[in-house]
């Protein structure tokens, strides 16, 4: 595959927003609030002139989160819950120009769903324009550099009394996309020729197997780095993998996990637990061989053993990662915890012991 080093037809910035699609917008909101210590940012409603819609606004250090739940049976929103369960909708990219950004990924394949649109306040204006990417799932871009309002046209300030501190994390690593049998390739492809993006890694069965599932995966990333996606498929394996059991509960392709870097791992992942999120654990003796196999860290082992806390090593440098479970019904999205110290891998190392944590919680669902 060629890489795409001179033509960077798709310049982003960053994550502009990530917006879930859940049943009760409101209490997500909260639940992001007291668990996540996301704070709030801005509102738009009833009150707002929308008719069909809430959608809460919250953001921690660089990440913003939109939940959007719908007023009204048989709206989009509305069915997109009825299929889905709480979940991905949208992965908003940071562009200079959201007009060019839909040209030139239309031109190269992409699926329209939004032609580019200026919306206006009395802060500014914001040119946005939206393509198709993997199931149900959209990639709007958001030109903004125009506007000074807290969020977007048509969103109001939401200052609520009720403000429990951040939990230190900083910016959004990476996103990762489960899609079904054998279509891998294909995104991996629209990542290549539509959006300009590079292959970083691949990993294979062999990579990440254990004795029950396996999973295929490469990664695919925008030529500054600032945006990783990492795109999953099952592969065979003895019994039902995690993606297999994400694709049947989810219905179909979507975003498995959202991956937020903090730069105190123990600090967060401590403050995290207090306040309810509930961790992946991984059998005590993946801490019997640690140090022989990632050699020296700056953290001592203690407190990484207590908090679960997993850690791998590249040519780079180390990472220091932690899995949520699924923070819906439905045992699909969940959110991962990173600290780099060097490394830019993503935790290959940990795949086996983790995903036997998974199939853990499997067998308690009764679906391995
Ligand atoms: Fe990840």
């Amino acid at each position: 595959m060629a890489t795409n080093n001179n033509t960077d037809f798709l310049p982003i910035n960053g994550t502009d927003y990530i917006e879930f699609y859940v049943g009760n917008a409101k209490q997500a909101a909260h639940y992001y609030q007291a668990a996540f210590g996301f704070q709030p940012l801005a509102y738009a409603g009833l009150e707002t002139g929308l008719k069909d819609r809430t959608s809460y606004v919250l953001r921690q250090g660089k990440i913003t989160f939109v939940f959007t739940s719908s007023l009204l049976p048989g709206s989009p929103i509305a069915e997109h819950c009825k299929l889905h369960g709480d979940g991905i909708k949208v992965i908003a990219l940071w562009v200079d120009d959201a007009r060019m950004s839909h040209e030139e990924t239309v031109k190269r394949g992409a699926i329209s769903c939004q032609e580019p649109s200026t919306s206006c306040d009395g802060n500014g204006k914001v040119v946005s324009s939206g393509i198709h990417t993997y199931g149900e799932t959209l990639h709007v871009f958001v030109e903004r550099k125009n506007y000074k309002g807290v969020f977007l046209p048509g969103f109001v300030k939401w200052d609520p009394v009720y403000r429990p501190p951040s939990a230190g994390l900083k910016y959004v690593d990476h996103i990762v996309g489960n899609v079904g049998w054998g279509e891998m390739e294909t995104w991996v492809k629209f990542y290549h020729d539509v959006m300009g993006f590079n292959q970083l890694i691949s990993f294979d069965d062999k990579d990440i197997s254990t004795e029950y599932t396996a999973l295929m995966s490469k990664v695919m990333a925008s030529s500054n780095m600032y945006i990783k996606f990492p795109i999953n498929e099952p592969a065979k394996g003895k019994k039902k993998s995690q993606i297999e059991e994400y694709i049947e509960f989810y219905q179909g392709a979507g975003a498995q996990h959202v991956a937020m870097a903090t730069d105190n791992i123990l600090e967060t992942v401590s403050e995290l637990k207090n306040r309810g999120v509930e961790f992946l654990r991984v059998p005590d003796s993946y801490y019997d061989t640690l140090m022989e196999r990632v050699g020296k860290i700056d953290e001592s082992l203690a407190p990484i053993r207590e908090h679960g806390i997993l850690v791998d090593r590249d040519e780079d440098g180390y990472l220091l990662q932690i899995f949520s479970k699924p923070v819906q019904d439905r045992p699909t999205v969940f959110f991962e915890i990173i600290q780099r110290k060097g490394a830019k891998s993503f935790g290959k190392g940990n795949f086996k012991a983790l995903f036997e944590s998974i199939e853990l919680e499997q067998g308690k669902r009764g679906t391995l």
